[in-house]
């Protein structure tokens, strides 16, 4: 598949007064043109950071220490703050947890999707982009777009919110969107419904997606290949088919029994034991304190991923002994 975003060794770090949280610790990720993928883990593993850190806008204290962030064949880690304002809602978008970050709550809902759409679609009158914006409310299954246009975020419910979150980053049709656990915070009708359209769009506008999830459900729905991260690592890769059938991490066949859980507001830790503090991560494989079948290697060695079948990689020393249970 033709490449279009290639993250090779991404260290990010945040300097905090009690030390150095290694949020990101030297990850390979990989998504190709018209690919959809998933980047899964616990909360705390670091997705929302990887995304942060193409989008270059990882918050104070943190800073991306090494690695590249090729898209479209240029290093996105070697441009100016300019070029990335051109280069982040144009071609790459992403939309996050809580919609309200990516809303303002002075400004309608028309009069922010037209300021995005005017800022790619310079030509355009006032009203041209009000029209356009309301076509993209329309486009998010938003009823009743023309009297919606004209209200403020807090006039809408969480659900519709998240939608025209959706709206507004792909109001300059994005080839890439990363899509922040955009249902964490919604009832299971109205994820349903928000993940029915991302998908739906994503097939209108030939865009790559990275699903930002803790949920293997999700992921099984929504992606074709996917990455699992553990404390900043990655832990495994592989198709999604593949990995959910035969799965080569301890990790990921914890989160694959994970219990689904009814309230999905609180995140329940499912898998026993602690995600390891990441000032001082555990030694070796960081799952080894929390992993049923680790050994003495696994405290002592660092794993490095490994090909266990074709386009499937696991971080496992064990992997080649274990017989681990798939969905
Ligand atoms: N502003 C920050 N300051 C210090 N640590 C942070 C900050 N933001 C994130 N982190 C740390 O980075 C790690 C990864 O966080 P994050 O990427 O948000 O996880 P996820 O999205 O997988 O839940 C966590 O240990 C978190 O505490
Ligand atoms: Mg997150």
């Amino acid at each position: 598949m033709e490449g279009l975003l290639e993250i090779k060794g991404l260290k990010t770090y945040f300097f905090t007064e009690a030390g150095v949280v290694k949020a990101v610790d030297g990850i390979d990720f990989q998504v190709g043109k018209d690919e959809s993928v998933g980047l899964v883990g616990e909360s705390g593993s670091g997705k929302t950071v990887t995304g942060l850190s193409v989008f270059r806008i990882v918050p104070q204290p943190g800073k991306i220490i090494s690695g590249s962030i090729i898209f479209e064949g240029e290093d996105l880690l070697t441009k100016s703050e300019e070029e990335m304002r051109r280069i982040r809602g144009r071609k790459i978008s992403m939309t996050f947890q809580d919609p309200t970050t990516s809303l303002d709550p002075l400004y309608t809902v028309g009069d922010q999707l037209a300021e995005v759409i005017k800022e790619h679609q310079r030509e355009l009158s006032k009203k041209e982009a009000m029209e356009k914006a309301t076509k993209l409310i329309e486009m998010v299954g938003i009823s009743e777009p023309r009297i919606r246009v004209n209200e403020y975020p807090h006039e809408l419910s969480g659900g519709m919110k998240q939608r025209i979150a959706i709206a507004r980053a792909l109001a300059s049709g994005p080839s890439l969107l990363f899509a922040d656990e955009p249902t964490t915070n919604l009832d299971v009708t109205v994820q349903a419904q928000v993940l029915e359209l991302i998908k739906d769009l994503r097939e209108k506008q030939k865009m790559s997606l990275v699903m930002i999830t803790h949920d293997m459900g999700i992921v099984a729905e929504m992606t074709q290949r996917v990455q699992v991260l553990y404390a900043g690592m990655v832990a495994e890769v592989g198709e999604t088919h593949s990995l959910f059938k035969r799965p080569q991490h301890p990790y990921t066949e914890a989160l694959l029994q994970a219990v689904p859980r009814i309230d999905k507001r609180k995140e329940l830790r499912v898998i026993p034991g602690n995600i390891p503090n990441l000032i001082n991560p555990p030694t070796g494989c960081r799952f080894h304190p929390r992993c049923p079948y680790a050994k003495e290697i696994c405290k002592e060695k660092v794993p490095q991923l490994e090909l266990t079948d074709k386009g499937h990689l696991s971080a496992c020393h064990l992997w080649r002994d274990l017989s681990l249970s798939g969905a």
